[in-house]
């Protein structure tokens, strides 16, 4: 068993995303994170308070929008790597799952967050810089907010399960599969 580990973890050293990859995994990662525990602590809290987290979630969920076009784009030209043993079938079928369901989130949701936003009173922000809202009517606006609403738990759901096999994997199965994600390795 220990040296079926010790080989698992010398193969996955040597499989791992190129480090642009990985680094704006995390960075994107730490976004994400950040942009719903904001947006869920602004839920809770009074009226100022609440006010500035949005304007915060907002600007942090344009950000994400700018940085996954960028990944998305790069991903486009740099394959994942090949995993070092065969992984059971069903673990492949719902890891591509979920890894494609979040690159769709991380577009759908600061779409239908700059849509939603059209009908707010207060402006629209980036970090202070003022940009220009969407032109579309209320309706479109309310179905937007509908959408994000939904959405962002389709989102934190889905962020529970990839870190859980994440970790699952690290730490249960001892496959090292996190050193695949590491952008300071040669
Ligand atoms: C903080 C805890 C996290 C850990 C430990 C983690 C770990 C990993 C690992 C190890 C992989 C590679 C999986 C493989 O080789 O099959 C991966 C891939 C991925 N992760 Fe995460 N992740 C975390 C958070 C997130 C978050 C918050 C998001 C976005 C919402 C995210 C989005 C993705 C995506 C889209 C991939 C697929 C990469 C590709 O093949 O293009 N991760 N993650
Ligand atoms: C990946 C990016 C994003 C994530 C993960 C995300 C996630 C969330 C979550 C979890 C909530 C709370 C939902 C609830 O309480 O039911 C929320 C609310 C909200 N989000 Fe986002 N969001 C993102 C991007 C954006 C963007 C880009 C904007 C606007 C430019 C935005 C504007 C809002 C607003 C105004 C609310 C308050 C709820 C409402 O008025 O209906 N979000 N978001």
């Amino acid at each position: 068993m220990e040296a079926r580990s010790l080989e698992r973890t010398d193969a996955d050293i040597r499989n791992r995303y190129d480090t642009l990859s990985a680094a704006l995994h995390w960075l994107t990662a730490g976004l994400v994170i950040s942009a719903i525990v904001i947006a869920l602590w602004a839920d809770r809290a009074g009226r100022d308070l609440g006010l500035q987290l949005i304007f915060l979630h907002k600007s942090l969920g344009l950000t994400i929008f700018a940085v996954v076009v960028v990944r998305i784009g790069w991903r486009l030209f740099h394959r994942a790597p090949p995993y070092s043993l065969p992984l059971p079938m069903w673990q492949r079928i719902v890891s591509w799952i979920v890894h494609y369901s979040l690159y769709a989130l991380m577009l759908a949701l600061p779409i239908t967050g700059y849509l939603l936003s059209t009908k707010s009173m207060f402006p629209l922000e980036w970090f202070g810089n003022e940009i220009p809202k969407a032109p579309v009517s209320d309706e479109t606006a309310e179905a937007a907010d509908a959408a994000h609403g939904w959405l962002s738990w389709v989102a934190i759901w889905m962020v529970v399960l990839h870190v859980s096999a994440a970790l699952w994997h690290q730490f249960g199965m001892r496959d090292r599969l996190i050193a695949r994600m590491n952008p300071f390795s040669t």
